[in-house]
Parts: structure tokens; sequence; C-alpha cells
């Protein structure tokens, strides 16, 4: 039996994207354990959730906290007590400090519901609209000090139609981010990723017998093939 990854998830609000995670873990295709759900926001859907499904919780209020290295600190002491390896940030909508950062470097994985470098920061479906781009999309990265500037792992793209506003955009959106962040962990958790510089590569998965014998996790998830142009 391959090792699950202990991962934890930052939330702050509905936690579809948890539930995506928590389903595709459920169904086999994400090889991961869940050990702590983070909330800053106490009355976040997410949490519900996570009762549902017996997953512990903590709500770390960031009103509580009179600085924002006082309030990352306590979320990093979370964290680590629970034994995270890999931390997964899920419409979290708190800018983190340099030290949480530090805490765990290229070990903080985020998605944004746009095509980045374009787009960054918040309300981004809107502005996809009001700019009239024809695509716009999700990107699973790699968080660091920037504002959702990190390697970039998985992106997926869609439409945008002249009649849609922000929330059906979002929506087409969403379906998109509950398919391909499980997707970058999965290959976080098979080890196949490697970061260079501003580029993340990800190898090819074991053939299947190679990868009980050496007790690497199994590839249920392929790399998309390159086009052959
Ligand atoms: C998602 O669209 C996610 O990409 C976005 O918040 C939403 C959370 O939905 N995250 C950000 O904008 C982070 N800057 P969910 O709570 O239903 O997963």
């Amino acid at each position: 039996m391959v090792k699950k990854l202990p991962i934890g998830v930052l939330v702050s609000g509905g936690g579809s994207n948890l539930q995506s995670l928590i389903d595709h873990i459920d169904q086999g295709t994400l090889n991961a354990e869940i050990r702590i759900v983070l909330s800053n926001n106490p009355d976040a859907f997410a949490l519900e959730r996570c009762r549902k499904h017996g997953i512990p919780t903590a709500v770390v209020d960031h009103r509580e906290f009179s600085s924002r290295e006082r309030f990352d600190g306590r979320m990093v002491e979370i964290l680590n007590a629970a034994g995270v390896e890999l931390v997964v940030m899920a419409g979290f909508m708190r800018i983190l400090s340099p030290e949480f950062f530090q805490a765990f470097p290229m070990r903080i994985m985020n998605i944004h519901p746009a095509l980045l470098p374009a787009f960054p920061g918040t309300h981004v479906q809107r502005k996809a609209v009001d700019y009239g781009v024809k695509f716009s999309g999700c990107t699973v990265h790699f968080a660091d000090e920037g504002v959702d500037s990190g390697p970039i792992v998985i992106q997926a793209v869609v439409p945008v139609y002249e009649d849609d506003d922000a929330e059906i955009l979002a929506a087409r959106i969403l379906k998109e981010e509950h398919r391909i962040y499980p997707q970058a962990i999965q290959y976080y958790a098979e080890g196949r990723i490697r970061i260079e510089g501003r580029k993340v590569h990800i190898r090819q998965p074991l053939p299947e017998a190679v990868a009980k014998e050496t007790g690497s996790a199994s590839p249920p998830v392929p790399v998309p093939p390159r086009s052959s142009d």
C-alpha cells in the first residue's frame, strides 16, 4: 500500500474545491489524506462539509490576532502538529506572510480562477468578462511570496461567451477547478513533480509493475500527451 500524502487544506468559504478533493480521495483517484482543514472564517460552509465526512477542522479567526505573522504562526503550528506535508489553498482569501512560505517552501499549492499570469488577485471572473477575453480558465500553482505568481502546475481553459456574466463564468471555471486540482495534487503525491525555477516538470508515470516493486505510487492520472506538430 502506497503511503497517502498528508495534506492540510486552507479554506474561507463554500469549499466546493475541498469537496472535490474529498470525493477524489473516496473514489481512489487521489492518494492523499486530509489531516486538517483550517478556516479563517468560523461560518465557512466548508467546515460543515468536514463535519459530514469526519475530517478534523480548526478555525483560526484572523480577527483575533494582532498581526498577520501571529495569525500565520498559529496556522503553521496547527499544520505541523497534524503532520501536513503539502498545504492546499482552496478558496483561502487571506494573504500569507513570508514566514508562512518559509515554513513550507514550495509545499503550498493554490488554485486561482483565471489563466495566470492574466488576472491575478480578486474578482477575476468579473475582470475577465469586463476585459472581453474570449477564453479564461483556472491555474494550479505553487504559492510563493508574490500574488498568484508561483510556478504553474496545470491550467485548464474555458470559453467566455458574449452574454456571460461573472457568475456564469465562475461556475464554468469551477467545474474545471474540480477536475485539475485533484490531478495536480495526485502528481505531487506520486512524486512526479520537479520544480526548476519557474518551470514545473511532471514526469511520466512509472509502469505499474515497477511502481509496485519500488513502493512508488501507481499512475492513474497521465500527463497530457504532446501534440505532434
Ligand atoms: C474558487 O473559484 C477558487 O479558485 C477561488 O475561490 C473559489 C473558492 O471556491 N480562489 C481564489 O480566488 C483565491 N485567490 P470554493 O470555496 O467553492 O472552493
